[in-house]
């Protein structure tokens, strides 16, 4: 039985910000498979790579270093044309701050990405994924008439209707208060149990930590540790183990 291609792949990716005294190594020799239909979280202190390790991964920056792989495909040896289509059809992005367009509805928000396109929507997909987030009635409706949960269902929306290889999200619920926070994450979980998706989401909330099935841990721009079917509890652990060895780090130093 063959091993099945990883939804994303990093091979020694590296990555440098500055020249210099300067520089900044965001990512130091990561590798890592994200899975195909899993719901992988990326955890770590404030600094630790994580928004670069997404916007590397999603094609929003290049890597200095090392590989990406988006399925079958290393994107480094992508022409620019090419990296478009890629992140146009095989990615899905949702960041903290939602990046809705103001003039536009709800509707035309979603579907942006396929206008940009110049492709048509699945009726039926469109319909499942507005029925999934639960905006059915807010469609005609601008960002500044939606609260924050409901633009951030927007934008979740927006990331799946193209049905995305993957779809990376940076710190999804960091906007918003605990209730519209745990309906973003339910349909997080339910794009991957129900459809199969698969989805990379940084957080520094242990409870949404735990609506994923594996948790990576970076720090300094490595990963140093990562746990299965994560609960609460484990993940408070890890980050404080974490935060102990920074601690003993700091005072060696
Ligand atoms: N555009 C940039 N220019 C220079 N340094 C950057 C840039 N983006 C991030 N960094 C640095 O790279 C490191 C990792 O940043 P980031 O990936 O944003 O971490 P996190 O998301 O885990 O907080 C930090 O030291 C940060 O200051
Ligand atoms: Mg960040």
């Amino acid at each position: 039985m063959s091993t099945p291609v990883p939804a994303a792949r990093v091979v020694g990716l590296t990555k440098t910000y500055g020249e210099g005294e300067a520089t900044v190594r965001a990512l130091d020799d990561v590798t890592l498979d994200l899975h195909a239909g899993e719901f992988t979280a990326v955890m770590g202190p404030s600094g630790s790579g994580k928004s670069t390790l997404m916007h590397v991964c999603a094609a929003l920056d290049s890597a200095t270093d090392g590989e990406v792989w988006i399925g079958e495909r290393e994107i480094g040896s992508l022409g620019d044309k090419q990296l478009t289509i890629l992140r146009r059809e095989e990615i899905g992005f949702v960041f903290q701050s939602f990046n809705l367009v103001p003039t536009l509805t709800a509707e035309e928000n979603i579907l942006l990405p396929l206008a940009i396109a110049g492709r048509k929507p699945d009726a039926d997909w469109f319909d499942s994924v507005v029925a999934t987030v639960g905006l059915r009635d807010r469609l005609g409706h601008k960002p500044n008439e939606l609260s924050g949960g409901q633009q951030q269902r927007v934008a979740v929306a927006r990331a799946l209707v193209s049905r995305p290889r993957v779809v990376f999200a940076d710190e999804p619920t960091g906007n918003l208060d605990s209730t519209s926070g745990a309906e973003v994450l339910g349909l997080l979980r339910a794009a991957v149990d129900d459809h199969g998706q698969t989805v990379v989401m940084v957080t520094h909330d242990p409870v949404a930590a735990a609506y994923t099935d594996r948790v990576v841990f970076l720090a300094d721009g490595r990963v140093v540790d990562e746990v299965r079917d994560p609960d609460r509890e484990r993940v408070l652990e890890i980050m404080a183990t974490m935060t102990a060895a920074a601690a003993a780090g700091a005072e060696k130093r």
